[in-house]
């Protein structure tokens, strides 16, 4: 496995492989790896003739009290990691490497209104944050397809706008969340709950599942269900940001009468923010 941190140099090995006439598959990450990640890994594999994974921990996609400084680095075992999965390349650039200039004066990518709801109306700016660094990991690496994990089902979608309305030629795949073995969907925030929080963290993948359940046995009084799902998460110690029913297609409150329902989940269980969903079809 090749590792780069300047984006020259990526951009010479990708004209390479671009002579050569291969098909390019990147899966940008935050790093402190887990099997969800080396799944996209392994999709990107099955997808193109390279694969480059970046690893950058983006400070733009992070509130001022958030996680940033905190937020695990362990470039050597995600290295490891990604060399075991057969990646070509990793690219690691530093922060300076990415943003030239302060992040006030930053060109910002925005994607109105799908950005400023649900985890967008608590973590104001996250999503500019992540549109504006996968937009510009597009420009360096130029990939036929990016895959990203469907646990960020609102970040799939903001992805997915961005590349349509700004046209960049390159195809999304969104891959199925992993679990662990009692439910709990993977992520590297995981590892900032404490023994006791991690026993009590399975409750939101319950919820979902109990709510998508009620939905499919007809139920549509979707306020009520939201209601009863927000008392558990709270009653088993969680603090939830929102629980909401939506329109899988566009996030947008459903109608009685709607097939394609997302259900989202937000909420704080001590340090660790847990967001999670669940789709659920009606035919
Ligand atoms: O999902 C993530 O890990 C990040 O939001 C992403 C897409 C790598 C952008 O920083």
């Amino acid at each position: 496995m090749i590792t780069l941190h300047k984006i020259d140099q990526l951009r010479r090995q990708v004209a390479l492989w671009r002579q050569a006439g291969q098909r390019i598959a990147l899966v940008p990450t935050m790093g402190n790896l887990h099997t969800g990640h080396l799944r996209l890994v392994d999709r990107a594999r099955q997808l193109a003739d390279r694969v480059i994974a970046t690893i950058f921990v983006n400070p733009l996609q992070f509130g001022q009290g958030e996680d940033f400084e905190s937020y695990p680095r362990t470039l050597e075992d995600d290295s490891q990691k990604l060399e075991e999965y057969a990646t070509d390349l990793l690219f690691a650039p530093a922060v300076s490497e990415v943003y030239q200039r302060p992040q006030t004066e930053q060109t910002i990518v925005r994607v109105p209104g799908l950005s400023d709801i649900l985890c967008g109306q608590f973590r104001p700016g996250h999503f500019a944050g992540v549109a504006t660094v996968v937009c510009k990991l597009f420009n360096m690496a130029q990939p036929d397809v990016a895959v990203f994990g469907e646990k960020d089902y609102q970040q799939l979608m903001v992805i997915r706008r961005m590349v349509e309305d700004l046209q960049i030629p390159v195809q999304i795949e969104g891959m199925a969340t992993v679990r662990e073995a009692d439910g709990l969907a993977m992520s590297s925030r995981n590892g900032y709950l404490t023994v006791e929080e991690r026993a009590k963290a399975p409750v939101v993948y319950q919820v979902l599942t109990q709510t998508a359940e009620a939905l499919q046995a007809g139920d549509q009084d979707f306020k009520s269900l939201e209601e009863s799902a927000w008392n558990s998460l709270e009653n088993a110690g969680l603090r939830p940001d929102y629980f909401q029913i939506r329109r899988a297609q566009d996030l947008q409150s459903p109608d009685k009468e709607e097939k394609d329902l997302v259900i989202l989940a937000a909420a704080y269980l001590g340090a660790a923010r847990l967001i999670d969903n669940k789709t659920v079809t009606n035919r």
